[in-house]
C-alpha cells in the first residue's frame, strides 16, 4: 500500500492546539530547553518539535536549570545512550521538587519501547510527557493537556505515515537536514531501528523539492538528505522514481550549494546511484556506506544480505567514477559468534578499502531483536582488543591519508567558530573532512578556497586563498 500522509483536518487540529498552548502561555515568555541524542534523523525530528514549541511562544534556552520545559530526544540504538538518557533524566528530580510546574518530556526511540514506557511510569516521576517516533505531529495536543490536566500524558500509538508542513526551528549556520524518508525495513539482526521507527515511508518528490528550495533561499549551503536506507527511497510511493533520480532532480534546483546524504545500505546502492553521483555537480563525493563486517557468515546471521566481495566491488565502482571520492563506514564489533577469523576479515576490509572515516561500535544486544539471543563466546577482553586492533590499524591509514592532503588547494565551507585562536574557524571539505581556517574576512556559511598548510589525524589546517 502506498504511504499515507497525515491528514489535512488532522493536522489543522495540531495548528489549533499550538494557539491553544500560546492563549495558555499568554505573555510569560516561557523557555524550552531540548537535548538530542542519537542520529541526525533524531536532531532533524527535534528541530519540528522546537518549531512547535516556538510558534507555541516558548524561547530556546541552553541552558535546563531556567527552562520550564525540558525534552529529551533519545536514542535506542546503543544500551550507552539509553543509559545517558535515563541518567540525565534522573537528575532532574531536584529540578522538580524546586519548580513543580516545569514539563519534563522524552520522545524518540527509547520512548517508543513499551519497556522503556513501564520503567518511566514506575521510577521516573518527574517525567509528565512521554510520545513516541509516531507520535510527534501530535505533540501540541499532548503537551496541551499535560497543561491543563495537571496529569501525566503517554502516547507511543500512531501509525506509520508521514506529517508534511509541521513548523520547524533549525540550527543557524551551513547546514540543514532534509528528511526524504522515515522507517526501516531491514530488520538487520542487531538493530532495534525497524521496531522503534516503523516500516520504510517516502516523501513525495516534489515536496522534498519545495523543502530544498527553501533552504537554499535561507542561505544554507550544505543539505543533508536523510533516512535509514535511502538508496530505497521511493519503493512505497507507487510511481517510477527511486534515489538516483531524486538526486538527479535535486541537483537541478538552482543555487550553490553542497547536497550530501546518509545512510546507505550496501544491498541496494548500485552503480546507477554512483553514476547520478558522478554527473551532479552539486552532489558532494562522499559515501557513508556502512558494512558493519567483513566476514560474510557474520553479514548472513546479521541479516546485511551482500557479501564482502559485494561490498568490495561497489567501492570499485564508485572509486572508478569519482576518483577523489572520501568513503566513511559503520563497523560493529564483537557480534554474537564473531570469531577471530571473522574479525581478522573485517580488518582485512578495512586495510584494504581504506577508508577516510570509520565509526566504530562494540555489539550492544538490543533486547527483541534477534541477535539478542544469539550465542556468544567471545568475551569482553577478546572483544576489546579486536576493538583496539581496529581503531590502531585505522588510525594508520587516516595519518596517511591526512598527510596527503599537504599543499592541497580546496574549496571549503565554513561551518562553525574553533577552539584555538590562531585557527578561529571549522571548515569542511566536500568530502566532508574537517579543516579548521584562518584568514581574512572568513564568515560562517561562506565558501572559500583555501590551502592546507599541515595536518594531523583529526584535522587538516589551512589558510584562506
Ligand atoms: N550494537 C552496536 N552497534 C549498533 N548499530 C546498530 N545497532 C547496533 C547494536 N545493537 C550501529 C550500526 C549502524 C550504526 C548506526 O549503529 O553500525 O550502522
Ligand atoms: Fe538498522 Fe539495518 Fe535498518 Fe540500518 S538498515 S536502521 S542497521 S535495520
Amino acid at each position: 500500500m502506498a504511504t499515507q500522509n497525515v491528514s489535512e483536518e488532522q493536522l489543522q487540529s495540531q495548528f489549533t492546539y499550538i494557539d491553544a498552548v500560546a492563549r495558555l502561555l499568554g505573555d510569560k515568555h516561557p523557555k524550552a530547553y531540548t537535548h538530542t541524542f542519537g542520529c541526525q534523523q533524531n536532531e532533524a525530528d527535534t528541530e519540528r518539535i522546537r518549531g512547535m514549541l516556538s510558534e507555541m511562544g516558548y524561547e530556546m534556552t541552553d541552558t535546563p536549570d531556567e527552562a520550564d520545559f525540558i525534552l529529551f530526544n533519545t536514542c535506542a540504538v546503543r544500551e550507552h545512550a539509553e543509559d545517558r538518557a535515563f541518567g540525565n533524566v534522573g537528575a532532574l528530580r531536584h529540578l522538580k521538587k524546586e519548580r513543580a510546574g516545569i514539563v519534563i518530556a522524552m520522545c524518540g526511540c527509547m520512548a517508543q519501547q513499551e519497556k522503556n514506557v513501564e520503567k518511566i511510569k514506575k521510577s521516573y516521576p518527574q517525567v509528565n510527557l512521554l510520545f513516541g517516533t509516531h507520535a510527534l505531529w501530535r505533540f501540541p495536543s499532548l503537551l496541551y493537556r499535560v497543561l491543563t490536566e495537571k496529569k501525566r500524558v503517554f502516547d507511543i500509538g500512531g501509525e506509520d505515515d508521514i506529517a508534511e508542513g509541521l513548523p520547524v526551528l533549525r540550527a543557524k549556520g551551513a547546514k540543514a537536514w532534509l528528511s526524504i524518508m522515515y522507517g526501516c525495513n531491514n530488520f538487520c539482526t542487531y538493530c532495534i531501528v525497524p521496531y522503534v521507527r516503523g516500516r520504510e515511508r517516502s516523501r513525495r518528490p516534489e515536496e522534498i523539492e519545495k523543502e530544498l528550495r527553501e533552504l537554499v533561499a535561507a542561505g544554507y549551503k550544505e543539505i543533508t538528505l536523510l533516512g535509514q536506507n535511502v538508496n530505497s527511497y521511493g519503493k512505497d510511493l507507487g510511481i517510477d522514481v527511486d534515489f538516483a533520480d531524486l538526486l538527479r532532480r535535486l541537483n537541478a534546483v538552482p543555487g550553490d550549494f553542497w547536497l550530501r546524504f546518509m545512510t546507505s545500505h550496501p544491498k541496494d546502492a548500485s552503480p546507477k546511484l554512483f553514476s547520478a553521483m558522478a554527473e551532479c555537480d552539486k552532489v558532494a563525493k562522499q559515501l557513508h556506506l556502512p558494512f558493519q563486517s567483513g566476514s560474510d557468515e557474520i553479514l548472513h546471521r546479521m541479516n546485511r544480505r551482500y557479501t564482502a566481495e559485494h561490498y568490495k566491488s561497489l567501492i570499485a565502482d564508485a572509486r572508478s567514477k569519482m576518483p577523489d571520492i572520501t568513503l566513511s563506514s559503520d563497523i560493529i564489533v564483537g557480534f554474537p559468534g564473531e570469531t577471530d577469523e571473522d574479525f581478522e576479515q573485517t580488518l582485512k576490509l578495512v586495510q584494504d578499502t581504506r577508508f577516510d572515516l570509520l565509526f566504530t561500535f562494540l555489539y550492544s544486544p538490543r533486547t527483541g531483536t534477534p541477535a539478542a539471543s544469539y550465542e556468544d563466546n567471545a568475551t569482553p577482553q577478546d572483544k576489546q582488543r579486536r576493538f583496539e586492533r581496529l581503531l590502531k590499524a585505522q588510525d594508520e591509514i587516516v595519518a596517511e591519508k591526512q598527510a596527503a592532503y599537504q599543499g592541497k588547494k580546496l574549496r571549503l565551507l565554513v561551518d562553525g567558530n574553533a577552539k584555538g585562536p590562531e585557527y578561529p574557524f571549522t571548515a569542511r571539505t566536500e568530502g566532508n573532512l574537517l579543516v579548521c581556517v584562518r584568514g581574512d574576512d572568513i564568515k560562517i556559511g561562506e565558501f572559500i578556497e583555501a590551502e592546507i598548510e599541515k595536518t594531523s589525524l583529526r584535522c587538516l589546517f589551512a589558510h584562506k586563498l
